[in-house]
């Protein structure tokens, strides 16, 4: 599908968005180790959490969906059945990466895939911690979904991750949710906490310190009601074209501020970003609050070092902010990026080529200099997050832009077009 979009002149309005990615991934999946019914609301609407639910009703768990509402049928650590045939994780490495965990260590096996962008992810990263715990995982070529994962009574372990993934740290607490005694993680950078707040508010007992995760084995979880927050990182790129319209002037309604998440806003502000923080609380061991965003002229900047692991979801949308901005952006240690669902070093590089922006590619990294957007022929080469980013680009083009692929956005955000219809108001 080719989505077409002009320049706007102003992106303003009120809105709630739908429920952040990762914590729907998380809630879902220990609702379904939990004893008992979890109710949650505002479940992300994006292809890869139904995904997460497909899974788990294809290990017998009764999933209920009304809207955003969702209710699952928790059946304990001992109650998921072996599938007839095999998982499908579609789009979603957060799918196969973290529900492995709990694959692992079922007295069954189970076989899990996805589609032809998955299929091409590594999953080495699960694969040595998990078989390191007692699993046996084959995978193509070693490394590629399809995974075969034949289940065992796991051990617990002391493990460092070798990379900054909070998916990989995520699966290695759920199977140790399964295994007798303590199992620590040690991270190199701190990544996004979902997981370790989740886990508590189902009753597991997680200790925290600076880089360091404990978490007891075989915790009696139990089934509740929850509520997921807006989705920061959908809401990253209408914060971009706020900004970036010259007239905005919009809020976003309960989106999630975990402080893990949340240097979006600190790196955005440090470069003249007119982001207001109105109300902030906290649910469910979660922050949430209300922000204001006007248009505003960036300085540009560097991200590099931890900076990097913390915006990894949003360096597509932010490279296009720096194309606009007086200096530019610089990425480095970027080396993830490459293996996302697309290489988006080189996604992002083509795309700003294409409007006419001296992009220079590195091997871990990118510098966009800063200038104009010129309108023309985009691709989201199927990734999410390229679609949505320069369709944000498209805003301050000179004229109208098209995607090819735009509807790739559904991954995580299908209602972004008509959210985008909703707030613009055209350049006139
Ligand atoms: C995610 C972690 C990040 C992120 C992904 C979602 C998560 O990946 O890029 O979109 O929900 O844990 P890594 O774990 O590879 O850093």
């Amino acid at each position: 599908m080719q989505e077409r979009i002009s320049p706007a002149k102003s992106i303003s309005g009120s809105i709630c968005l739908p429920g952040d990615k990762s914590i729907s991934h998380r809630y879902a999946m220990i609702a379904a180790i939990a004893e008992g019914d979890t109710r949650i609301q505002n479940y992300s609407t994006g292809a890869d959490c139904q995904s997460t639910l497909g899974a788990l009703r294809g290990l017998g768990i009764g999933v209920e969906q009304q809207g955003t509402d969702v209710a699952i049928q928790g059946r304990g650590l001992e109650g998921l059945r072996e599938p007839v045939g095999e998982l499908d994780a579609g789009n979603s490495g957060s799918t196969i990466r973290m529900l492995a965990g709990i694959l692992a260590a079922q007295p069954f096996r189970s076989g899990i895939s996805g589609d032809e962008s998955l299929v091409r992810r590594p999953m080495e990263r699960i694969i040595r911690p998990l078989t390191e715990m007692g699993a046996v995982i084959r995978a193509r070529e070693g490394r590629y979904p399809p995974l075969e994962i034949q289940g065992a009574k796991l051990r617990a372990i002391d493990y460092s991750l070798p990379v900054a993934s909070a998916q990989v740290k995520t699966c290695v607490l759920f199977a140790g949710l399964f295994a007798e005694g303590e199992t620590t993680v040690r991270e190199p950078v701190r990544s996004r906490d979902h997981t370790e707040i989740a886990l508590r508010e189902f009753g597991a007992e997680v200790r925290v310190e600076r880089r360091t995760i404990q978490l007891r084995g075989r915790p009696r979880l139990a089934g509740r009601e929850l509520s997921v927050p807006s989705d920061l990182s959908s809401a990253a790129f209408f914060i971009a074209a706020s900004l970036l319209a010259p007239d905005s002037d919009l809020v976003i309604r309960g989106v999630g501020l975990n402080p893990t998440r949340s240097t979006l806003l600190d790196f955005l502000v440090s470069q003249g970003a007119n982001i207001r923080i109105l109300e902030i609380a906290e649910r469910q061991g979660e922050l949430v609050g209300d922000i204001r965003i006007r248009s505003s002229r960036l300085s540009g900047g560097v991200i590099e070092k931890e900076t990097t692991a913390a915006l990894i979801d949003e360096i597509p949308v932010l490279a296009v902010l720096g194309a606009a901005s007086d200096k530019g952006l610089t990425v480095k240690d970027a080396a993830e990026l490459r293996i996302k669902e697309t290489d988006r070093i080189a996604t992002v590089v083509e795309n700003l080529r294409r409007m006419g922006v001296a992009a220079e590619e590195g091997a871990d990294g990118f510098f966009v200099p800063g200038g104009r957007l010129r309108a023309a022929k985009l691709d989201s080469f199927g990734d999410h997050r390229i679609a949505m980013a320069f369709s944000v680009a498209a805003l301050c083009g000179d004229g109208e832009s098209s995607i090819e692929g735009a509807e790739a956005a559904a991954v995580s955000f299908p209602e972004f077009f008509r959210i985008l219809r909703q707030l613009r108001s055209g350049a006139g």
